[in-house]
């Protein structure tokens, strides 16, 4: 049995599958999230490792705790946890949704300069990635900074934590922007500008390598064998994409969770010019370029849960007939926006209302913005010549028919769906499943236990009507970016 860890922004995903890759049982535990001012976002790495452990005793309550053989995650990127030198956590972590180091990517961006990022990390500055965050934290709470003696992504920190290992991975340490994309190792120009040295950061792996095996007293905890073997894991994206068979070359897989990705699998290393979309290390040993909109599924949440006090989400959609012919649109921009616009200041926006406007319109509107969002970073992957006709789609927004519906017609690709959106914590078993021998790579485990269960076409009328409507959307953010100064 392997066991998938994807940690998430709303919740742990706890995932058991057994070697030849059917799901056993699923677990989730939620856990706060903390936005103390606005555009900021925080965590407890505590929070995150005790629901985690309880999550693991659920999982495994009802099974034959003695054939677990490997453990793995997908984790939410870009996290910056710091622990000091007695391994207690300095400070609550600053999530990847966190847009508060506008001042420190300026700095990266506009005094080292792009052109240098770029060369030393394939990538540019966004809010949200690791580096500007330590900066932040050397500017702005040196007392902290001074204290560091660990760096770690989040879903490291449970690896720490049930290893003793300090280690990450190659997907996952490409959003640092403190990692040599290309040549797979830490960049020691980026480490000397943000002022780290080499002993904070973790040994990289690759994200099928094995790390070492659980501490016995955690093996006893959970009453699996001390010889558990832990494997590195991937970044949520990279791990998704696993789970979805989004591995080799071009192909593609669209994620609508708390964010909402466009994620393009290569054999080979690129980079965009004008660095729009992040380029980074996959976890099948390969390449991937990723565009990456802060507020996806949450809008949606959103907007049922806190505006329209709802929990019936098919019911809601259930009233939407009008597909292609919406006048009001939504800028899902509620965390700021990453790719393409890179504008932390962003903000949602409802525009095109009229006195007949409706309830469902609006529904509508969240559903379909998230989408033209979406398109934003397809059409900057179809500007570098990369030609998609299918996709697969994961996370907890693809669970909606209509909204599968909408995306297949927005983007004009063909949705593949698999037999499960659990996307992440599936890769995570996967990877596990790679590290301990049961496949011989991660291409291996894809092709054996990934199979597409349905395709949502487009209609041809559909992408007609839906091609003039985002041609409209894509003038409104344009338009509004002064007013959200
Ligand atoms: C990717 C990104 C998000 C988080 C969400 O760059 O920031 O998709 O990984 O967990």
């Amino acid at each position: 049995l392997y066991i998938g860890i994807d940690l998430g922004t709303s919740a742990v995903k706890l995932l058991l599958m057994s070697g030849d890759g059917q799901i056993k049982k699923i677990v989730s535990r939620e856990y706060p999230i903390y936005f103390p001012h606005p555009g900021w976002s925080e965590q407890k790495p505590e929070d995150w490792f005790a629901e985690t452990m309880d999550g693991l005793k659920e999982l495994l309550a009802d099974c034959d705790k003695n054939q677990v053989s490997g453990i793995s995650f997908g984790g939410q990127m870009h996290g910056l946890v710091i622990l000091d030198k007695d391994d207690q956590v300095i400070r609550p972590a600053l999530l990847w949704n966190d847009g508060r180091t506008w001042e420190e990517c300026d700095y990266l961006n506009h005094v080292v300069g792009k052109e240098k990022l770029s060369e030393y990390t394939a990538n540019i500055a966004f809010t949200g990635f690791t580096a500007p965050k330590i900066l932040w934290v050397r500017n702005k709470e040196p007392e902290n900074f001074v204290r560091i003696a660990k760096i770690m992504l989040p879903k490291d920190y449970i690896a720490y934590r049930l290893t003793g290992v300090h280690c990450t991975d190659v997907s996952d340490a490409s959003g640092m922007l403190l990692f040599d994309v290309k040549n797979r190792r830490w960049s020691k120009k980026m480490c000397e500008i943000c002022g780290v040295r080499p002993e904070q950061l973790a040994r990289v792996y690759e994200s099928f390598q094995s790390v070492g095996t659980v501490l016995p007293e955690i093996a006893d905890e959970l009453g699996i064998p001390h010889i558990v073997k832990v494997a590195a894991g991937a970044g949520d994206n990279a791990a998704a994409a696993v789970g979805t068979g989004t591995v080799g070359d071009g192909m593609c897989n669209i994620s609508l969770g708390t964010s909402g990705t466009i994620f393009i699998s290569s054999e080979k290393f690129g980079v965009d010019r004008h660095n729009a979309l992040h380029a980074f290390a996959h976890a099948d040993g390969h390449y991937h370029l990723m565009g990456c909109m802060l507020s996806a599924a949450s809008c949606n949440k959103w907007w049922m849960d806190g505006i329209l006090q709802t929990s019936d989400y098919a019911k809601e959609q259930a009233a939407i007939t009008k597909l292609g012919e919406n006048h009001v649109y939504f800028l899902p921009y509620l965390m700021g926006e990453r790719s393409p616009h890179n504008d932390p200041n962003a903000r949602g926006t409802f525009i095109g209302m009229t006195m007949d406007t409706s309830r469902a319109d609006m529904t509508q509107a969240v559903l379909e913005g998230v989408a033209f969002a979406l398109r934003d970073s397809l059409e900057v992957a179809k500007s570098l010549g990369i030609q998609i006709e299918r996709t697969k789609i994961c996370g907890g927004g693809a669970k909606s028919p209509l909204w599968r519906k909408i995306i297949a017609n927005v983007m004009n690709l063909k949705v593949d769906m698999i037999e499960s959106e659990e996307g992440p914590a599936l890769g995570g078993a996967m990877l596990a499943a790679v590290a301990c021998g049961e496949y011989a790579s991660v291409e291996e485990a894809a092709r054996k236990l990934v199979k597409i269960t349905k395709t949502v076409e487009p209609e041809s009328e559909l992408v007609v009507k839906y091609e003039e409507r985002y041609q409209k959307f894509r003038q409104i953010y344009p338009a509004c970016k002064s007013l959200f100064q």
